[in-house]
């Protein structure tokens, strides 16, 4: 029996996120990691696009980082009580770098420090309903679990991810149209007075990308302000990634709070959730705080040892400048490649991000303009770029990472590779079977 056999049998579908359950790669077994490398239990190697969703900025298996991690962990190991010099360091790092952090809470995924966001806001507002937008992905946690890669006919209306989630909560998410001013303006007339969150991906990569708007963001800032909602920016993906400071240092607009993950520690497992100290005051990690937060491991200093390395590598080395480069160069080249091969696609993304959608133009601004993508050629040659070694996801709409790991070879060879599979996902017509390849959204409810 191979080893994938082996997980069937004892790991619900063999693996352990519902993310990681790709068709026609059932098979594959991950053994060894490095740079911008990964290679399988048949010693097949694929350059990695994928990029376990986004965290390793700096390439697998940075040796800095893990130097540091090796470091911490010959001298010190989770006690659970107090505090260490490291967690200080690193949220000293993350308020001066982050422009909404006055004060932080380290977790252990991004997806702790999404709820704890929203927990918070409805302590302090004292309101119920949190807005999300549809496309945007904030975790697993039910008052967010909705609306995300949804069917055409469950746009509009609560689309859960999973079933057993009761309806009182998915009533109290209010989803709206990303990039809509006029969206959020309503949602504030109609409903600002029980508006206790809005919570967004500030591009929300989770469906590749879709670039905000300027007046986007300052209404949605201008909404929060004047109702007094709590504005959540979930950085899990762009925080690090898209600047030290996150998008927002970026786009220049500063939410209450902010919540990190992924790429502030390369790999390792955190969260982090920092913010207006008036609010972030309110945890319990403070005696007498009202809102309870926990965490066996928030603050692991294996995890803190691998953000504070990854915090100084971003800050010394031009990792920023490589990633934008080789971003820019592979959205360039492959929109070039696209009209000489006269295949009508928006090549978008940001930085380090890119992502090819099988659509006219011009670049899509929220989630029902991305239903003009052609999902079967989509998934299709991303198949025939596994084939060739490039990994980029083979799931609908999934957006794909460079590193600094990530050369210039590598580049060329990724748009080699997207041609010769290009030519052969036109050849066979695209994927034929599109079952399982848009993971987030149409539970039954
Ligand atoms: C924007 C965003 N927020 C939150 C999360 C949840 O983070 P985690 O998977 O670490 O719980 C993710 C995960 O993909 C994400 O992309």
């Amino acid at each position: 029996m191979t080893l994938a056999e082996r997980a069937r049998r004892v790991i619900p579908g063999g693996v352990n996120s519902g993310q990681r359950s790709i068709p026609g790669l059932t098979d594959l077994v991950i053994t060894r990691t490095q740079g911008s490398r990964f290679w399988d239990s048949t010693g097949r190697e694929f350059t990695d696009y994928h990029a376990a969703f986004g965290p390793p900025l700096l390439g697998h298996n940075d040796p800095d980082v893990a130097a540091a991690v090796a470091a911490a962990r010959a001298s010190l190991s989770l006690t659970g009580v107090a505090v260490t010099e490291g967690e200080v360091l690193l949220a000293e790092q993350l308020a001066e770098l982050v422009p909404s952090i006055e004060k932080v809470l380290l977790t252990s995924t991004g997806s702790e420090a999404t709820f704890h966001a929203l927990r918070l806001a409805r302590a302090v507002t004292g309101r119920r309903l949190v807005v999300k937008f549809q496309g945007c992905y904030h975790g697993w946690h039910d008052a967010v679990s909705l609306n995300v890669i949804s069917a055409p006919d469950r746009i509009g209306r609560p689309d859960p991810t999973s079933t057993g989630i009761l309806p009182e909560v998915l009533d109290a998410t209010l989803v709206l149209r990303f990039n809509d001013v006029e969206a959020v303006r309503r949602a504030f007339a109609d409903h600002g007075d029980d508006i206790a969150a809005v919570i967004l991906e500030p591009v929300p990569h989770n469906v590749g990308a879709l670039l905000p708007t300027d007046d986007f963001l300052r209404t949605l800032r201008e909404e929060c302000t004047r109702a007094g909602s709590v504005l959540v920016f979930d950085e899990v993906i762009t925080g690090f990634r898209h600047a030290l400071g996150g998008y927002q240092e970026v786009a220049g607009i500063v939410p209450d709070l902010t919540t990190l993950g992924k790429a502030i520690a390369n790999g390792a497992p955190v969260g982090a959730l920092g913010g207006r100290a008036d609010l972030m005051e309110h945890f319990s990690s403070r005696p007498g705080g009202p809102v309870f937060f926990a965490g066996t491991y928030n603050g692991h200093p294996d995890v803190v040892a691998a953000a504070s390395a990854t915090v100084r590598k971003l800050r010394e080395e031009p990792v920023h400048e490589h990633v934008f480069r080789l971003g820019d160069r592979v959205r360039r080249e492959l929109d070039a490649l696209y009209r000489r091969l006269d295949v009508p696609v928006v090549v978008t993304g940001f930085g380090s991000v890119f992502v090819t959608y099988f659509m006219p133009g011009p670049a899509p601004r929220s989630y029902d303009d991305l239903l003009a993508n052609d999902a079967s050629r989509f998934v299709g040659y991303r198949r025939r770029l596994v084939e060739q070694g490039v990994f980029e996801l083979p799931l609908n709409l999934k957006r794909s990472h460079l590193s600094y790991a990530h050369t210039d070879a590598d580049v060329d060879r990724l748009l080699e590779a997207t041609e010769r599979a290009v030519g052969a996902m036109l050849a066979d017509g695209g994927a034929d079977d599109l079952r399982h390849t848009s993971t987030m959204g149409g539970a039954r409810h």
